[in-house]
């Protein structure tokens, strides 16, 4: 297809958006954004990872199946699709899912590693990514090998690099912090933040999955960061999604923090879905028994409207993992 005919389909499918009732689940929390996830292969094993609560993941979804399930959610009021992994850049088709999700969504970013960036990026902004969230948990050699399980700093540096010339920004530095590991780093994180015009995300460490019996040890609280951000900063943002904070310092820098655990106001914003690599509906990144088939319906031949029930009873059983009550 050609740039400006693709253009041209993009604009007349998303304008043939929002057709249906949108989904809101019964605490009120409308759905407007898909997180999904295309492969659970991983070329890193990072011991933190959470695999987006997948486990045991069957067969990987088509393009095409992608594409028909990104339509039905663009029909019922999702705008935003973050694709992730394990690493999504690992799927051979990674710039076709690119280009068919982005006829349907406003936005589409995806979260990676960064490895396979320096090969991938000028298509993958062609065919609609808008922004990258990379995966840069120290500045350390050792650390990253460490944590990562592969002596790789050199090549995330050089996928960032891509990302950057490719203008897939602004570019988020993902950075899980972990006391006594990489804890210590925030400083030149907070500088590089300033240098580059990256925005720093500082992401509590999870207890799920892998590395949990580390967890207690590493797990660092950013509740006294944010503390002070909210005294010092020169402004703050509150981000609609899990009302999360972005703080501009005085040096530049720019700050985000992620503070799931025990944070009821981030699960009362939560505005997501999620879609398995293996096609299902996942309500809740900490919940594994509630998932709702959808690829599977399209494979045993079902229409768009079983595909639209399959979003709402997804979206009737999201409930905030901590709410008020536990
Ligand atoms: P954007 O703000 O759109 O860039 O998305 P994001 O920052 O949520 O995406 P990213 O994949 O970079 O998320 C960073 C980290 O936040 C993830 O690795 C998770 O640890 C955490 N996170 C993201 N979404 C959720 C969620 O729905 N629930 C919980 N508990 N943690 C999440």
């Amino acid at each position: 297809m050609s740039m400006h005919n693709h253009f041209r389909v993009r604009k007349t499918c998303i304008e043939a958006s929002i057709l249906l009732e949108p989904l809101v689940d019964p605490f009120g929390r409308r759905v407007s954004s898909l997180r999904v996830s295309i492969t659970q292969r991983c070329d890193l094993a990072c011991f933190f990872c959470h695999r987006e609560g997948e486990h045991d993941p069957g067969k990987e979804m088509t393009p095409a199946e992608i594409g028909r399930i990104v339509d039905v959610a663009a029909g019922l009021g999702v705008t935003k699709i973050k694709v992730t992994g394990g690493e999504p850049l690992m799927r051979e088709d990674v710039v076709e899912i690119i280009r068919i999700m982005s006829l349907y969504v406003r936005e589409v970013s995806m979260t990676t590693n960064a490895l396979l960036l320096p090969g991938k990026a000028v298509a993958l902004k062609e065919a609609g990514l808008k922004r990258v969230n990379i995966s840069l948990h120290s500045l350390k050699r050792e650390t990253v090998k460490k944590i990562a399980g592969v002596d790789c700093l050199d090549q995330v540096k050089a996928g960032i690099r891509a990302a950057d010339e490719a203008g897939l920004k602004p570019i988020k530095l993902n950075f899980v912090v972990m006391k006594g590991l990489n804890s210590g780093e925030i400083p030149k994180m907070l500088s590089l933040s300033a240098e580059t015009g990256a925005i720093l995300q500082l992401i509590e460490y999870q207890n799920l999955e892998r590395g949990v019996e580390r967890w207690g040890d590493l797990c660092f609280d950013l509740t006294p960061l944010e503390r002070m951000w909210d005294r010092e900063a020169v402004s703050i943002e509150e981000q609609i999604m899990h009302r999360r904070k972005r703080y501009t310092l005085a040096d530049g820098a720019t700050v985000e923090i992620v503070r799931p655990i025990h944070n009821t106001v981030f699960c009362a914003n939560c505005n997501r879905l999620r879609l398995t690599s293996d096609g299902r509906l996942k309500p809740c990144l900490m919940k594994g028994d509630n998932l709702v088939p959808v690829v599977q319906l399209l494979r045993s031949g079902a229409g768009k409207e079983e595909l639209v029930e399959a979003f709402r009873l997804a979206t009737s059983l999201r409930a905030p993992y901590w709410s008020e009550k536990v």
